[in-house]
């Protein structure tokens, strides 16, 4: 059967731009700038972008449309050109990608929540108290010990199953591309309008400035670097299996290096967007309460869930910025959502050979009842902690295996030929230093740093058992999963494309 394909190159780049643009450019990215030296992050930034982001993309990119697969049936292809068994590595990142997806959802759901509250912003004056409480109903919970079922959560993470079940199950060009290009307009729209009306407000250009103030002395602190190499191996959802199997539906005639710089760079640029809009609030905020604004500064669930809904209690028209922010966080997320269940869909339509439908039913289904488990009291906790393990362990070495295999035992220089064949401009011998030697490097120390600490210190406050069991213990079973299948398995290996 023939290989679904993008319908339009920009089309493609929508898609790939929806899953790269995510809750980490809203809520992760503005936080790592301000934390690491403000202005003067964007020199590590940029070289992070440059050296590793753009060459990983391009060669993610190169891969899936060279061997028009999802990434186990990549990497088995791959192997098999330089006689190893390679497909376990693709399923290891179906597995990572499943893993987010399950817990990704949860998030959605609670912005779906916040979109329906933002309206009469009936979160009330203590936004802590809401969203801890009332809301997620967490009391005395663990990771293990997750208590009720709480259907007001459950309700609106059905209905991202549902739009996700949607898109992926109509197909690449009907589905995915065409929700993509809805979805990204409308969310550089309402984030321009946000900051538009925003900015205007008595204390936002303050918040800017915290934001940009370049503190140089950062730039000698090997930890920037390291949160900068971090921050772009997630922020463009790049070693996952997610650009592989977006890139495996890319028609003949496509330029990938192009491609790639676009991707990168829109991503890049509206994370630069994010922190504008959350930087503004911010110092919007720390004006009206006359507190510093190192005082209100947060990230991550605080910011989206507690923070911004204080903000906009202090805001004019809140009933219109707040949807508006809080729709911009679920179409961001749901985007990037598509693509992660897309990774794993592909995967199983190449492995067993069904239907698409019948995989998105089957991927959907099975994801979605296991979801259910981070609707309940302590699911909060549960989402904490598996996703501290496989963001900083698991999604790490999944790219650092994949950097050392193509860098150092498949001949790049192959890669940078057959991109070349294919792009209207040329990328030069630094595509093959960036992968082979920078980008390994980084990503070794980042990850030794952080195995290092968790071993010692765990994370967070959590029982060790349940950090034993939800962090190494689901990292072990996905890898001795994925090696299983990968060595059990014969895929059908596909024609590969000549350059
Ligand atoms: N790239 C996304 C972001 O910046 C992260 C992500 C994408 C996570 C897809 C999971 C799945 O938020
Ligand atoms: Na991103």
């Amino acid at each position: 059967m023939q290989r679904e394909q993008w319908n339009s190159r920009t089309g493609f780049i929508l898609a790939a731009v929806g899953s790269a643009i995510g809750l980490g450019n809203i809520w992760r990215f503005p936080y790592m700038a301000y934390e690491n030296g403000g202005g003067a992050f964007f020199i590590p930034y940029l070289f992070a972008m440059l050296s590793a982001g753009i060459p990983f993309m391009i060669m993610e990119f190169s891969l899936g449309h060279k061997y028009r697969g999802a990434a186990p049936k990549v990497f088995a292809k791959l192997g098999q050109s330089i006689g190893l068994r390679l497909e376990w590595l693709g399923w290891f990142q179906v597995f990572i990608a499943a893993v987010i997806a399950v817990y990704y959802v949860a998030i959605i759901g609670w912005a779906m929540s916040y979109l329906v509250f933002s309206v009469t912003q009936s979160w009330g004056a203590d936004t802590n108290e809401f969203f801890f409480k009332s809301y997620l109903q967490l009391g005395d919970n663990s990771p293990t010990k997750l208590g009720d079922f709480q259907f007001h959560i459950a309700l609106p993470m059905t209905l991202a199953w549902a739009i996700t079940s949607l898109a992926v199950y109509s197909g690449v060009k009907a589905g995915i591309e065409r929700a993509s290009k809805i979805m990204m307009p409308l969310l550089f729209i309402m984030v321009l309008l946000l900051i538009g009306r925003i900015i205007m407000l008595p204390g936002a250009l303050e918040g800017l400035d915290y934001l940009f103030r370049p503190d140089f002395s950062k730039i000698l602190d090997a930890k920037v670097w390291s949160a900068a190499y971090g921050q772009i191996f997630f922020t463009l959802s790049v070693g996952f299996a997610i650009m592989i199997a977006y890139s495996s539906y890319l028609p003949e005639k496509s330029d990938i290096n192009n491609n790639a710089f676009m991707t990168v760079l829109i991503n890049c640029g509206f994370s630069i967007l994010g922190g504008i809009m959350i930087f503004a609030v911010l110092g919007y905020m720390a004006a009206e309460q006359s507190k510093p604004i190192t005082e209100v500064v947060t990230s991550g669930v605080g910011l989206a869930f507690v923070t911004i809904p204080a903000a906009i209690n202090l805001l004019p028209i809140p009933y219109i910025l707040g949807p508006l922010f809080f729709l911009a966080l679920v179409v961001a997320g749901l985007s990037s959502h598509i693509s992660i269940i897309e990774a794993v869909v592909s995967a199983v339509i190449d492995k067993v050979n069904i239907s698409r439908k019948k995989a998105a039913l089957l991927v959907c289904g099975l994801g979605y009842v296991t979801s259910l488990a981070f609707s309940t009291n302590g699911g909060l906790l549960l989402l904490d902690l598996v996703d501290y393990f496989i963001n900083n362990v698991a999604l790490l070495t999944s790219c650092l295996i994949e950097l050392l295999i193509m860098g150092w035992l498949f001949k790049l220089a192959n890669v940078r030929e057959y991109v070349n064949h294919c792009s209207e401009f040329n990328v030069g011998q630094w595509l093959v230093i960036c992968l082979r030697f920078i980008s390994p490097v980084m990503l070794a120390g980042i990850l030794f740093k952080n195995l290092i600490n968790t071993i010692q210190n765990g994370y967070g406050d959590y029982p060790v058992a349940d950090q034993l069991f939800l962090g190494w213990g689901l990292i072990a079973v996905m890898l001795f999963c994925a090696i299983f299948i990968g060595l059990v398995s014969n895929l059908h290996l596909p024609e590969e494309r000549k350059p």
